[in-house]
């Protein structure tokens, strides 16, 4: 297993480029399960979870090839509609093949989710989604079959709550059934609105993607497309923290700066020089002092949770008393307890986490739990007297593509060792 150890102390400085999203390539990949065409799809980052859903592509009967950041594919026929446990116990985002399957081929056995590291996450509104399109869905060992011979119909679908990949299930889904699909209360993620964008291209009927209600009249075809995935706004935001948390000038291009105005207002409220000099560019300046600032998730556009455990390690050196709360997982503060290993303070309580700075942060062996808490250690590392080892870096392969050539090109001392 391979582990990061790195040296921290050196200030960030110089220029990182931003990658493809994972969560929503993703998404863009099953979406090439809805058409008999080709799907081409560009700035596919090459990160284990994205590995992971194109051998569940490929078992289930897409032919694909892979050239760099291009994944060129063709679904001529379903050959199993079959996502298995081997796959979907090590990652949850395969259940997103379920809404495509269906559409496409009137069936499919998806193995159900079991606990993760942040929390419960059940997928009981894609499968009342489902339901709702007319899918009978069934559940018996371990597995959810659904399956609609005679095809889904359009409805009226409200979540409960918003979900991001559930919307993105039920969208893939409502493209190809009968009659117009309403879906109320949907994610307005810009993920969510990306995959609109390759659909849309593919011959979909798709209005109010970014909204909270989404309107699809179904089509009884799709055709093929290309399709450029929108840059990772998680990773950018990543690299901002990282750059402010060493207090460096640092700029990180090839964003969309718009996906990331939460995290820049919050960090601008926190005293961090950070601008967004033009539409793909956010800078970090060295010379702010860094203030507490309480932080709440939320949905988009509200501050992600996914960069929650990197805002937790900035305000470990802010000059005084933050509280961070986390509204949309039950149990994201795994890194807290790692964190407080190399010298946080920090307290739990609940959903919120109160984190007393500023530390003088030392380096520590520490695990990796999940791929953002991964993150906020590697970033409290870059800024730790001494050396950290990081312990099961495979959790941040998941979703972070070459970060560790990304940060020494801005002048990290981090090195992967087995
Ligand atoms: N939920 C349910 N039932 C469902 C679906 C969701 O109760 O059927 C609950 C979840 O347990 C959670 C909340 O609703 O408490 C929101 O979950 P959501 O469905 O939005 O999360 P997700 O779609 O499973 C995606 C990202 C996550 C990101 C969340 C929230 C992908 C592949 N994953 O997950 O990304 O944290 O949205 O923004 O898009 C990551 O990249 O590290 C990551 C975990």
């Amino acid at each position: 297993m391979d582990k990061f150890v790195i040296t921290g102390g050196a200030p960030l400085n110089g220029e990182i480029a931003t990658s493809g999203s994972k969560n929503s390539a993703l998404p863009a990949l099953a979406a090439a399960l809805l058409t008999e065409e080709t799907v081409v799809l560009h700035r596919i980052p090459r990160v284990r979870d994205i590995r992971t859903m194109e051998r569940l592509l490929v078992d289930i009967g897409t032919e694909m090839s892979v050239d760099e950041e291009t994944v060129t594919m063709q679904t001529a026929r379903i050959v199993s509609p079959e996502a298995p446990y081997e796959l979907v116990k090590t990652m949850r985002a395969s259940s997103l093949v379920l809404g495509p399957l269906v559409a496409r081929a009137g069936r499919a056995r998806v193995s159900m989710p079991g606990g993760c590291a942040i929390g419960a996450r059940p997928i009981d509104f894609h499968l009342s989604g489902l339901r709702h399109l007319g899918a009978e869905i069934f559940q018996e060992h371990g597995y959810i079959e659904a399956v609609a011979p005679n095809g889904l119909k359009g409805t009226e679908i409200v979540f409960d709550r918003i979900t991001v990949t559930g919307t993105e299930d039920i969208l893939m889904a409502a493209v190809l059934a009968q009659g117009e699909t309403v879906i109320i209360n949907a994610a307005r993620e810009p993920e969510v609105v990306d995959l609109a964008a390759l659909l849309t291209k593919m011959g979909a009927e798709i209005q109010g993607a970014g909204t909270s209600v989404i309107r699809v009249k179904g089509v009884a075809k799709l055709g093929g497309a290309t399709h450029e995935i929108i840059a990772d706004r998680i990773e950018a935001g990543t690299f901002v923290v990282a750059g402010a948390i060493t207090g460096g000038d640092l700029r990180i291009t090839g964003c969309v700066a718009e996906h990331l105005g939460a995290l820049v207002a919050k960090m601008q409220s926190a005293g961090v020089k950070v601008t967004t000099p033009d539409a793909t560019t956010v800078e970090v300046q060295s010379g702010g002092a860094l203030h507490p600032a309480d932080m709440m998730t939320e949905e988009y556009p509200g501050f992600a949770t996914d960069l929650q455990a990197q805002y937790m390690a900035l305000m470990t050196q802010a000059d005084g008393i933050s509280i961070i709360e986390e509204t949309i997982f039950e149990n994201r503060f795994m890194h807290a307890q790692e964190l407080m290993r190399m010298g946080a303070n920090i307290r739990l309580d609940g959903r919120k986490a109160i984190v007393a700075g500023r530390s003088q942060l030392t380096g520590a062996g520490v695990i990796a739990s999940d791929l953002r808490a991964s993150a906020s250690l590697v970033l409290a590392a870059l800024v730790a007297r001494g050396e950290t080892v990081i312990d099961r870096v495979y959790h941040i392969d998941r979703g972070y593509e070459n970060i560790e050539a990304k940060l020494s090109g801005a002048g990290a001392t981090i090195q992967r060792v087995e």
